[in-house]
């Protein structure tokens, strides 16, 4: 498999055509942002945590009956994924008030939502990704009624298979944001990352963070948070 040029940097990764047309190289970076880009940062080997926790997370979904992008993890930080093109919207499932939905709402952080939330955001930098609803996503043409149908079935397995694997090693999933893709024969895969970049996770016992809101937040500890993560996940 050869790594040819870069299509795309983005502020966590970038992806790579190879010599085979259906299939990308993502490498992960250790570059960290927030606040739609205002907050820069780095956290050390960010990269190989996100890309082996995302791999391991992507494998076990896949084995459960989610369609994924991924196919080999070909080094620390690089793996080979399917081609797809990305839907933009990001899809935020919540199980725990937290972050914008406790601001939002006026809920505080913790508190138990009677039940699942599922929100849509419009993947646009420029317009700093505001939610939208099916109408809206039918009204721009960015997924069809179908689509979004599976996508939102997609992201209710993710949860509940994710909730009841980290309640074994004692993470409780409060919420977390997935992208979906279409590959050439209109299958729709889930594609993007699973990590501590894009979920919060919270110890079960202490209630502690160990996601990037360590990093959003000033609140240091990021790094052993995240190797917290991959030591849990993949105990290493
Ligand atoms: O900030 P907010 O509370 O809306 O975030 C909800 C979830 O989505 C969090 O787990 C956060 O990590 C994730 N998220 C993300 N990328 C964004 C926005 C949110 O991964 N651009």
């Amino acid at each position: 498999m050869e790594k040819l040029e870069q299509l795309y940097e983005g502020k966590a990764k970038k992806v790579f055509k190879t010599d085979e047309p259906e299939l990308y190289i993502v490498d992960y970076k250790d570059d960290a942002t927030a606040l739609n880009g205002l907050k820069k940062g780095t956290i050390h080997n960010k990269g190989i945590i996100n890309n082996r926790v995302t791999n391991h997370l992507m494998k076990l979904l896949e084995a459960d009956g989610v369609p994924t992008h991924f196919v080999e993890e070909l080094s620390d930080r690089e793996t080979l994924v399917k081609k797809v093109t990305i839907i933009p919207l990001e899809v935020i499932v919540r199980n725990i008030a937290a972050g914008s939905l406790s601001k939002r709402l006026g809920l505080p952080e913790g508190a138990k939502l009677q039940s699942t939330v599922l929100e849509f955001c419009y993947k646009d930098d420029a317009l700093g990704d505001p939610m939208v609803n099916e109408y809206h996503i039918a009204a721009l043409g960015v997924a069809t009624k179908e689509e979004l149908g599976k996508i939102a079935e997609y992201s209710f397995h993710v949860n509940r298979f994710l909730t009841d694997y980290l309640k074994d090693v004692g993470i409780e999933l409060i919420d977390f944001k997935l992208e979906f893709g279409k590959t050439t024969d209109g299958t729709i895969v889930l594609a993007d990352e699973i990590s501590p970049d894009t979920c919060r996770f919270w110890d079960s016992k202490t209630h502690e963070k160990l996601d990037k809101d360590r990093f959003r937040r000033d609140m240091g500890g990021e790094e052993d948070a995240y190797k917290e993560i991959m030591k849990r996940l993949l105990g290493e």
